[in-house]
Order: structure tokens, then sequence, then C-alpha cells
């Protein structure tokens, strides 16, 4: 395993820094080529360690001066930076170093994107800026000037200065050095002022390229929000004059928290109605609030090490996915949290990238920006939450900002606030942290006398190093139905801790219907045997609406599976429970579109090979296909009435009522798409006023095998926003028929606009096509060989994206031989190039391992 290997770090390896930080002050003289940083930073000794040898990481920097307390010195330098000899007191530190941000394609450190300046520092990019204790346990106050002639100059705090081509910035706040940012470009602002709960008067303003002037209110508002909403419920204040947050086309990940200075990937800031669809409008307010939400889950108390990711990013999507809940419907948000979980961490969980969500060790951090580290993670705080009740957390995260407020903390840290502030003992919780894997519940009943026993075992599968699991606290929550469909016994929260257990109720009349782990209790796989009349009966009576959806989902996979394996006609049981949940106008229409919903391909290939059977993605995506024409066939009467019911009257709004209504009336239309050959759907992709109709319509069209035209209408009409045109190219290759996808992929790879050093057109397009699931794993092996290619071509400009996407084989020992020869036989073509990343060697090294 790769985890062997000399560079891996380990977390029992942490000692704490030598040296530590008091002030920094850092000058950047803006030059595309040749960038001088001037930075004077104050050592003390860490009084907490003997160990004093000074080592400053830097990487690609041409240092051109250096001098202890104003005397030169000459450090040695290697390639990961410089050690030198020091006085045993504090001192200042003073440095120059040139660096070249024009040739920076891997978008990490100080690099440019459309003649504008913009930095991405975390995790480890300070280090390409300036000779740096690149640490997060290395906290200080920073001051900044910028000398350049851009007009606008940015960087963390506080504005403190400007004139004619300077500006100067305070950050009083100590932080690490991955909170950094700068920003120099020709940007205009859509501002507002925000007056905290404490009385500070905030300026906020969110600064795009002139040309996307105007597409903005969306994420101001989304800000405004986020802010009042952390006040309101966890008491947590804004601290500077100033909020800035700037766009930026090419950019690795989704967004960045620097302190007063986000930074953000355009496509989750800019949107107008015409161009960004209700889930991009979704998306961006989310990672908004996110952002925001980590100026104190993040910032104020930041990471000890890397190690310790979750700390901040667990509970932040946790956060975030409160507030997303709060703004729009929790029953729903909660129903695509899971899908999405699902579709990713378990998907991960489940392979050789599985680990846990506290790693234990690395090579790359960047590598472990991961769905188990951010989602399974933000899992285990609700899970807590569940455990120690809503008051008890309150009163836990009250304890954790008083406690650690200005520190670097760990896991231990935040498991120790809440045994102290709810006095229980966690030590068998902190097992969700250590251990990697997705537990199974296996649950039975019996019902005797009155009394209805559960009985429960749990078990963990063995993951890459983790052969034995021990037993998790699982907070299991449970609901009890009548037969007749009310609710005997309300929703109560089973605590499992045993690998076997029982659960009793009592003074029951009559042998009810259980509705196991409601609202997703917890993040692991049910496994019950139960019947189709089960389902059906929970799909229409349970009170509880995660589990209400999980029914019908359940009985939608039987099915499918029924028909891959069986060849199975698609059974009336189901399309007649579904045509009963279409039907009853009681339900949020957001919901009834996720009912109409079926698991995904990729999902179906996992619970096959779950079910000890090798799933064939050609055989899955044509059951699909017949399911869905099944499903439009037998529902045909509801279908127009439904779309000519779910009009939206007034302007268009992206609130959660609208983009219910929208996305029920688009999946009627891909019903009735089935029925009528696509005319429907082509008048109203023609009659479309906004982007969310507009796509949704094109995208009906490709799935049923039309829409070449309108595809060619489109392209006129949006070839200038690049962010509309990512839709275009992601549309084609992920929705492409499986027999045409690698083609059709290919050739895009040739077109004029496939800019494949911008991540998002490269995620778009090659991105696109590794979600195409009976595409990518066509049987020639065409579709694992375009991909390998391209990630050898783009680990060479860009390691990080690279080695994220890589992702796409992680699956591959599910299938069969032939398939895994081929996709084995690309991983070690990928791990054979010389010159390959050290992110993209330990990524296929775990792949292969
Ligand atoms: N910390 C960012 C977030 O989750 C993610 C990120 C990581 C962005 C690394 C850039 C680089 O909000
Ligand atoms: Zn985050």
């Amino acid at each position: 395993m790769k985890d062997a290997s000399p560079q891996a770090l380990y977390l029992a390896d942490y000692t704490p820094p030598a040296w530590l930080v008091d002030r920094v002050e850092l000058t950047f003289r803006l030059h595309p080529s040749a960038t001088r940083v001037v930075s004077r930073i104050a050592f003390r000794p860490n009084p907490e360690t003997a160990n004093r040898r000074f080592f400053l990481h830097g990487e690609d920097l041409t240092l051109i001066s250096a001098a202890i307390d104003g005397t030169p010195v000459t450090p040695d330098i290697t390639p990961e930076g410089l050690v030198c000899d020091v006085p045993d007191s504090p001192f200042t530190w003073e440095a120059e170093v040139e660096i070249a941000p024009e040739g920076n394609t891997a978008l990490e450190g100080l690099y440019m994107s459309n003649g504008m300046y913009c930095t991405q520092c975390e995790a480890e990019g300070f280090r390409k800026i300036t000779y740096y204790p690149d640490r997060p346990d290395v906290m200080a106050p920073f001051r900044v000037r910028i000398e350049s002639d851009l007009p606008v100059l940015l960087s963390n705090g506080n504005p403190v200065g400007q004139g004619e081509g300077w500006a100067e910035w305070d950050d009083p706040w100590p932080k690490p050095a991955y909170l950094f940012a700068l920003v120099a470009g020709e940007l205009v602002a859509t501002s507002d002022t925000f007056t905290t709960c404490e009385g500070r008067k905030v300026e906020l303003n969110i600064w795009v390229r002139p040309a996307d002037q105007g597409k903005a209110d969306y994420a101001l508002d989304s800000l405004i929000r986020s802010m009042r909403w952390d006040e309101e419920f966890y008491g947590r204040a804004y601290d500077l004059d100033v909020f800035n947050i700037v766009a930026v086309d090419d950019f690795n990940m989704g967004a960045m928290e620097n302190k007063g200075l986000n930074i953000f990937n355009s496509r989750y800031v800019l949107a107008s109605p015409e161009t960004a669809t209700d889930r991009d409008y979704e998306n961006i307010e989310r990672i908004i609030a996110h952002e925001y939400f980590h100026n104190w889950t993040g910032n104020r108390i930041t990471c000890r090490d890397w190690f310790q990711l979750c700390l901040k990013e667990g509970l932040t999507v946790f956060r975030d996915q409160q507030f997303a809940g709060d703004a729009r419907s929790h029953a729903v948000k909660r129903i695509e949290d899971v899908i999405t979980l699902r579709a990713r961490q378990f998907r991960e969980d489940n392979g050789p990238l599985a680990h846990p969500v506290r790693p234990e060790s690395y090579t790359e951090i960047n590598n472990f920006y991961t769905a188990t580290v951010y989602e399974k993670g933000a899992e285990l705080i609700g899970m807590l939450r569940r455990l120690v009740g809503p008051e008890g957390y309150d009163k836990a995260l009250t304890l954790y900002f008083d406690r650690h407020d200005g520190q670097a903390a760990t896991i231990e840290d935040w498991l120790k606030v809440f045994e102290d502030a709810t006095g229980r003992d966690l030590s068998q919780f902190s097992r969700w942290y250590s251990q990697a894997g997705t537990p199974r519940l296996k649950v039975t009943d019996d019902f005797k006398d009155g009394t209805y026993t559960l009985n429960v075992e749990q078990q963990t599968p063995p993951t890459p190093g983790q052969p034995e699991k021990a037993p998790q606290v699982i907070p299991l929550a449970v609901g009890l139905l009548s037969p007749n469909g009310d609710e005997v016994v309300p929703t109560t929260v089973l605590e499992v801790t045993e690998a076997a257990q029982s659960f009793r109720f009592d003074g029951l009349g009559a042998r009810p219907i259980p509705s196991l782990l409601r609202g997703f209790s917890a993040p692991v796989i049910l496994e019950r045997d139960t019947n189709a009349e089960e389902r059906a009966f929970l799909l229409a009576h349970d009170t509880d609406p995660f589990n209400k959806w999980e029914a019908g989902r359940a009985l939608a996979r039987d099915v499918l599976v029924a028909m891959v394996t069986q060849g199975a006609a698609p059974a009336p049981a189901y399309l007649d429970a579904l045509a009963a949940m279409v039907r009853d106008e009681a339900l949020d229409p957001a919901f009834r579109a996720l009912a109409l919903g079926l698991p995904g391909e990729d999902q179906l290939a996992e619970d096959l090979h779950a079910r000890g059977i090798t799933p064939d993605p050609l055989a899955i995506h044509t059951a699909r296909e017949r399911l869905k024409s099944a499903v439009a066939t037998h529902l045909c009467p509801l279908w127009v009435p439904l779309y000519d019911q779910m009009t939206c009257p007034g302007p268009y709004s992206p609130g959660a009522a609208d983009a219910g209504r929208r996305a029920l009336r688009l999946a009627a239309l891909a019903h009735m798409a089935r029925l009528d050959q696509g005319t429907k759907a082509r008048a109203h992709f023609a009659q479309a006023n906004n982007m969310t109709d507009e796509l949704g319509a094109l995208s009906i069209l490709i799935e049923i095998g039309a829409g070449e035209e309108e595809l060619d209408r489109f392209a006129k009409r949006w070839g200038k926003d690049r962010l509309v045109m990512d839709k275009w190219f992601a549309l084609q290759t992920s929705l492409a028929a499986p027999d045409r996808a690698v083609s059709r992929t290919s050739s895009l790879t040739e077109h004029p606009d496939f800019h494949w050093k911008n991540p998002n057109r490269f995620r778009a397009v090659i991105g696109g096509f590794t979600m195409n699931a009976a595409g990518f794993h066509d049987p020639s092996g065409a579709g694992y060989d375009l991909v390998a290619d391209w990630l050898i071509r783009l680990d060479a400009v860009n390691p990080q994206t690279a080695a994220r996407m890589s992702t796409a084989f992680e699956t591959w020992t599910r299938y069969d031989a032939d398939r895994q020869a081929r996709m084995r036989a690309a991983l070690e073509r990928i791990a054979g190039r010389d010159g390959l990343s050290r992110d993209m060697g330990e990524m296929v090294g775990r792949l292969l391992a």
C-alpha cells in the first residue's frame, strides 16, 4: 500500500511547532511573471517544546534575500523549504522571494485567472507564496501591502490605507497561513451593509468581473441571510468591518473561506434566472452559507493539523445543511442530502479509497477533501445532536466556542466539550471518527402477546488497513404504525451499542409495521428482509417524510433489480403506489418530484454488487429506461393535468416553492416525452424563460435520443457564457446514449471551446462523461482509456483536479473480470507515467492496492 511509502504522514507523529509567530507583514509587488513578495515575520520559541530547529516551508520560490534581525543570512534550501541557524530567543525574519503567478496552472498559491490575480492557500498553498511555517497550528495576525496598477486590491481583514497603485490591509485575528488571501483585478462590487447583533456595521461586497455585473444579487442575499442565521441559531456574530467575496473562473474547488475575503468558483456566485438553474441557486445559497459559517467553525477555531480536517468541514457542512433546511424544506433537504451521501460517500466507503472521517495517514492532503470527511463528517455531528438532544448540543457548542476560540483544536477537544457539557461518555462514539466503512444494520422482528421486539445486529465490513471493526453507537430512530396506518409509537431513538441487541415495545394490540431509521438517523445500510406490501404500506402511511420517500425508493430498487436479474416486468404494485403518491396533493411538489426519481445507475450497480451479483452497466441502463417508459405509460392520464397544474405564475423566483413546482412539472414533461416523442418538450424548450426550464427540457430531449437541433440553438444562444456552456458540454457527455458516449465525448474534446485547463470545463466534459455509467463502462474499454488519457494530460498541469477525478475508477472491483482488467490496465498506465504528481501517485496507488 502507498501508505507505507516514505512520504506518508501519520496522525500519531504530530509534534508541536518549534517556533510560533507573533506577527506577519507582507508586501506584494505584483507582476505576471515576476512578483516580489517581501515578508517580515516575528518569531518566538514555543515554550511547549524544546525543539528549536528552524524550518520554513517553501516551494517553487526564488529566494532573493533573507535576514535575521537585520543581518543577512544564507539558509539551506531544499525542494520543501529551508533551514537556517537562528538565535534561541525571539527574532525577526525578513525575506524577499520571486514567484511567477502567470505560469501557475495548478491554481494553488498565487495565480492568475482572466487577468486577475488570486490566491488559493488551503491546504498547503501558502508555501508557494513565501517561506513560512505553513501548518494550521501556527496562527498570527497579518498585515498586507499590495502594489499594483490594477484598480481593486484586496486582502484579509480591514482596509487600512490605499493610494495610487497600492492598498494596505490589516487582519487583527490570528490565523493560520491557509486562510491568507489576496486578489487584484478589474472588478465591480454588488454591495450592502449588515449591522451585527453586537452593533458592528459591516460592509459587504461581492466582486465580479465587469461583464458579470448584475449576477451577484442572490449571493449577496444569501450572505445576509447566513449572517443573520448564525447570530440567531449559534449566537455567532461577524468580527470585521468588511466582508468581501470574489468570484473567479479558474478554481479547483467550490469556494474558500479565507478570513474576510472568501474566494469562490464563479459558478457558485453568478446567477440570473436566464442563466442559472434552480439547482444553481440552491448551491449558491448553500456554499455562501458554508463559507460564511467557517468564520467561526474553521477560522476562529481552526484545526491543529490536517488530520483534523473534519473538525471544521463536518461541522460546517452540518451547519449549512441546517441553514438550508430552515430556508427551504427540512424533509426535501434531508432526502437530497442522503441521495448525495449514498452516491458519493457510500461509494467511497465501500471501495479501495475508504478511509476514516479522521484519516490516520496521508501522502497528499489535497486527496482528503472527500465525501467521507465532509458528508460523513456532517452525519457524525447530526448523530451527536440526536444522542445528546438539541439542548445538549447547544450547550456543547457554546462551550466549544468559549473554550477554543482562537485555538487550533482536535477531535478529542471537540468530543470533550460534549462530554463536559452533557455528562455523556463518548468513548464509543469516537469510533465513528477512526473506523472506516459503512456499518450494516440487520433488523428482524417478533410479535408475541402484545410485545413487539426488534432484533438489531451491526457489522462493518473490512476496509483498507482495517480488517476488524468494533461496534459503534448507532442512533436508530424508529416509529411503529398499526395495520390501519395510525402511528402507535412515535419516533423514538434506540441506541444500538452492541454487535447484537434487542429492543422491546409492550402493550400493542396488533403486530405493528416498523418505520426504521427515520430521517436517516445514522449513515448505515439497513438490511431487512421485507416485502413489497410493507414498503407500499409505508409509502402510503409513514408520517416520517424521509421514510416515506425511502419506501418508494426501495420499491423502485427492488423492481429494477428484478428487471435486471430476471428480466421481470415492472411490478404493478410499484406503479400503483407511485400513481397514488403523484396524485396526493397534500404532498409538497418537490417531494413528489423526488419520489418520481429512480435510483441512479451507479447506485444500482452498487446494490447489485452488494447482493453478490456482478453489475452489467448496459443492462442497468436498459432496465432503467424501460422502467421510465413503463411509468410513463402506466400513469399516462396523470401527466398532462400535472404539467398544466404546476405552472409558476408571476416572475421567476428561485425559492423552494416555485422550484418544487418546476421540478414536478419537468418530471411530468419527462414522462410525456416518452409518449409524444418529445413534442411537448420541444415546445417547452422554445418557450422557456428561465434556465431551469430550458435546460430541463433539453435534457429530456437528449434522454429520449432527440434534441440535436435544440443543442445547436442552445450553443448559438449561450456560446459566450462560460457557465452556461459548461452545462451544454456536461449534458452531452453525461446523457449520451451508451453506444455513442465515447465518440461524443472525444469529439467534444476537439471543440474549440474545450478549454481543458479550466477546471469547470474539464469537469463538465470529462467529469460529465464519468457520470455516464453505461458509456464510461463501455465493454471495449474505450471509456477508460479516454479518461486515463485526459487524467494524464491534466495531471501535468493541475494535479489536484486530476487526482480528484481519478475516483471515477474507485468502483473497479465491482465489475466483471474483463472490465476489471481494462480498468486496472488504465490505472497502471497512469501509475507508470514519469513525473506523475504526488497527488495522482497516491490516488492510483490506493486504487490499485
Ligand atoms: N475549505 C474549502 C471549503 O470546504 C474547500 C477547499 C479546500 C477549497 C481546498 C480550496 C482548496 O469550504
Ligand atoms: Zn468547508
